[in-house]
């Protein structure tokens, strides 16, 4: 029988650190489920001891996920491991990861600790943690660039204290795919209790080759869990994505040898699902999961595909779930099957009235638009952030006008706390003018760093507009995305569910701080 490759999945970590991606508590439980579909081996959560938040929705995950095993990153102290510990306890199979930074700079110039006493706070870390959970990963932060001697005197230290997974973050992208192997089968080879822990891999794009790392480390190294991202999202260029490093081992098994428990089936879903939560765009030519990653345009391969389809194809598109994309509910469809399908698709909505609420949305849009596939269903939960009475700023509706020869015109009516206002203005164009009016009334000051619209669904003028704006305020980073087929429309939506974000003022403690 192969080995097994562990699939280590932190879009809920490290890929919400990428500014602009956090997430509510519900949305990370949503994708949660959407990960246990995807049979990921462990899920990290988040990093309990950075905010209220994080803890929440560390425990909640904990509490209602089963199958895989949830973690929570804590630095290297008795505070944040107990946080984690704590936030674990109601997990079926729970697992603290605690780091510290042990190459030169990190230490010298971030942490200013002299190397013994990195290695002591190292050691004294893992043997508390040890005492609160039976799976302890531990990270030597910065790992790649450390001097090999001394790592290996710390990680050997760990694995005597019951640290059961070593990882080797290359934290800032800087290695190269034959390096990394070799850095990594070097300190298996010259530790004295390697085989004790399993050896992890953990690499950041900065240079593209986070994927191509992380599977040297695997090939070369002997690495046997790959911690990676859904989308690769993840902070500056990302961290290894889940859906190449997948594929890659299972397209070829005949060169790594090595199992994966993922059902490959749920991988489009789950990219769908983190690029509408975030509101980080899938480029159409991303391997496996972008929207041209199994279009045959050119004639001469259409023409092969269509004599034999491994002339082009070395994956099928319905193994990695594009045929998942299916019409699931309509205009006649009733208020069970509408939310059994939430239920399937892991939404919990927490009273009645919400469903109820959530149901109108989709009966109004089921008017509007014939054919509602999950990802419409998916955007139309998300809009409770524009909806939702508790929120700050609420959409209520809008009227624009524009003609050829005539400046554009706004006039938008929304909410602000519980004063309802009605604001007109002039712009370049309609959605200018739209985001024009709202912010001469909300007065956020906010820098918009990225606006875009998509298509939810197909390429189709019948799809959904899914509007995304990037604001920036105050040190924060913040995306809100809207969603209706008037894109004019999405585009107020997505601007005040933004200022939203921006109002919802959470502190947290950053995980390399
Ligand atoms: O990149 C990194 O070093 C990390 C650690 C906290 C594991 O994300
Ligand atoms: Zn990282």
């Amino acid at each position: 029988m192969a080995d097994k490759l562990i699939i280590f999945d932190t879009t809920l970590r490290d890929g919400e650190q990428s500014p602009g991606a956090s997430m509510t508590k519900d949305e990370k439980l949503r994708i949660a489920r959407q990960l246990e579909r995807l049979r990921v081996d462990v899920i990290e959560a988040g990093f309990a001891a950075s905010s209220n938040g994080d803890f929440e929705a560390v425990k909640t995950i904990a509490e209602h996920i089963r199958e895989s095993t949830i973690c929570s990153l804590a630095r290297a102290n008795d505070r944040d491991i107990a946080r984690s510990a704590e936030a674990l306890a109601h997990a079926a199979r729970g697992r603290i990861h605690t780091f510290i930074a042990t190459s030169p700079l990190h230490m010298e110039k971030k942490l200013r600790m002299t190397p013994d006493q990195v290695f002591e706070q190292a050691k004294q870390a893992v043997r508390f943690a040890r005492n609160l959970c039976g799976d302890i990963e531990f990270s030597p932060e910065d790992g790649y660039r450390s001097e090999p001697d001394f790592l290996c005197r710390v990680l050997e230290a760990v694995i005597a204290e019951g640290a059961t997974t070593i990882n080797i973050p290359d934290t800032v992208g800087y290695a190269v795919p034959e390096l990394y192997g070799n850095f990594i089968r070097e300190l298996r080879e010259r530790i004295p209790n390697s085989d004790k822990a399993i050896w992890s891999v953990h690499c950041h794009n900065d240079l593209g080759m986070a994927v191509a790392n992380s599977l040297a480390g695997v090939k070369i190294g002997g690495a046997r869990q790959v911690e990676c991202t859904i989308n690769g999202l993840g902070e500056r260029a990302g961290n290894c994505s889940l859906e190449e490093v997948v594929m890659a081992v299972r397209t070829r098994r005949d060169y790594f040898g090595l199992d994966v428990g993922i059902d490959t089936t749920q991988i489009v879903p789950a990219s769908r699902m983190v690029s509408q939560t975030t509101g980080f765009v899938v480029q159409p030519n991303k391997a496996v999961v972008g929207a041209n990653a199994f279009a045959h345009a050119s004639g001469i391969h259409q023409d092969g595909v269509l004599k034999a389809r491994d002339t082009y194809e070395i994956m099928r598109a319905e193994d990695v779930g594009w045929s998942a994309n299916k019409i699931v509910l309509g205009k006649l469809s009733g208020r069970n099957a509408f939310k059994q399908r939430l239920q399937e698709l892991g939404v919990e909505l927490e009273s009645e009235s919400e469903v109820n609420a959530a149901f109108a949305r989709f009966k109004d849009l089921a008017d509007r638009k014939t054919e509602i596939f999950d990802e419409d269903i998916i955007a139309l939960v998300g809009d409770e952030s524009v909806t939702d009475e508790r929120e700050h700023y609420r959409y209520l509706s809008l009227s624009q006008r524009s003609e050829t020869g005539e400046r554009p015109h706004a006039r938008v009516a929304f909410v602000i706390g519980s004063e309802e206002f009605t604001v007109d203005s002039d712009g370049n164009g309609p959605v200018d003018a739209t985001l024009k009016a709202i912010e001469s009334k909300a007065q956020s000051g906010a820098e918009m760093l990225l606006y875009s619209v998509n298509a939810i669904t197909s390429g189709s003028t019948e799809s959904q507009g899914e509007v995304t704006v990037r604001l920036q305020h105050g040190g924060r980073v913040v995306n809100g995305v809207g969603a209706d087929p008037d894109i004019v429309v999405a585009s107020a939506k997505a601007y005040l569910a933004a200022l939203n974000k921006l109002h919802a003022k959470g502190e947290r403690v950053a995980a390399q701080g």
